[in-house]
């Protein structure tokens, strides 16, 4: 009999999160489902804030000790505050950053040894179009994300030898609690909601991640130019770089 796939999803209470962990339930993994309020689904849960790097190294050490590995590692956990760098508060930026970029480094440092020393195992980072179309009112979270994809983008390169997958998953809008914090009250989200799509699209794609070890997965919105703009915007983005790369 097949041994059972042992999978850390973080941000499991709610969203893409918890699409994901029934996702890979059905698929037979055992999942620990990790967030600060209880989360209702998953094999084992945890409620921590996954900004503590104390309580991530400990959540991974008992996951190692109780199933004696770890295959997967979703680091999906997060949230957004909105508004103008002039207005959101230092203490909410720098939680942010904590909680988007340096909380996946965290999990990372504690899972990735064993599964190099095993030349096996999955890490899907949840980053965002954001990471390549940086958000004005959104600015700390943007440069998160892209901080996250560049984090991905390396360690891809570097885990390839050792045949450990890393992937960034990339979501446009997605039908989820993200704008449910407070400081989106103001937020004009006519298009967002309109074109967003289902969290089990992102569920879905973190399968996809998890199966190829495909760099990057795109999860583009239901508006029909999404796809096309995120091309341009990296194109543009090339062009630009090569254009300064001619100047300095
Ligand atoms: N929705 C979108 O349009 C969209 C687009 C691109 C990327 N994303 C990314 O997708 C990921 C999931 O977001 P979502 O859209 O599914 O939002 P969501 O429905 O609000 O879910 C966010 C999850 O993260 C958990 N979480 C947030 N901060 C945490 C912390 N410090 N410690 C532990 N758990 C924490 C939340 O649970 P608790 O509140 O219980 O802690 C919840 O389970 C995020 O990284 C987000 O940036 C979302």
């Amino acid at each position: 009999m097949e041994e059972r796939k042992i999978a850390i999803v973080t941000g499991a209470s709610k969203g893409i999160g918890k699409a994901t962990v029934i996702k890979l339930k059905q698929l037979g993994y055992t999942v620990i489902s990790i967030s600060r309020s209880q989360p209702d689904v998953g094999d084992v849960k945890y409620q921590i804030d996954v900004s503590n790097k104390d309580e991530d190294f400990r959540v991974v050490k008992e996951v190692k000790e109780k199933f004696g590995k770890i295959d997967v590692l979703v680091n999906n956990a997060g949230f957004g505050v909105y508004g103008s760098f002039l207005e959101t508060s230092l203490e909410e930026e720098e939680y942010m950053v904590r909680t988007l970029f340096l909380a996946p480094i965290y999990f990372t440092k504690a899972v990735l040894p064993d599964m190099v020393k095993r030349r096996e195992g999955a890490i899907v980072n949840i980053v965002s179009e954001a990471a390549y179309v940086a958000s004005p009112k959104l600015i700390v979270y943007s440069a998160s994300k892209a901080a996250l994809a560049h984090f991905t983008n390396a360690l891809w390169a570097e885990m390839r030898k050792y045949n450990v997958k890393v992937s960034g998953v990339y979501p446009g809008p997605v039908k989820t609690n993200f704008t449910s914090h407070p400081s989106f009250k103001n937020a004009k989200n006519t298009i967002f909601d309109k074109y967003a799509v289902e969290p089990e699209k992102v569920a879905n794609a973190v399968v996809k991640a998890i199966r190829s070890g495909k760099r990057e997965i795109y999860v583009s919105s239901r508006l029909i130019i999404d796809p096309y703009f995120l091309k341009l915007a990296m194109a543009m983005q090339n062009l630009t770089y090569y254009i300064i790369s001619k100047i300095f």
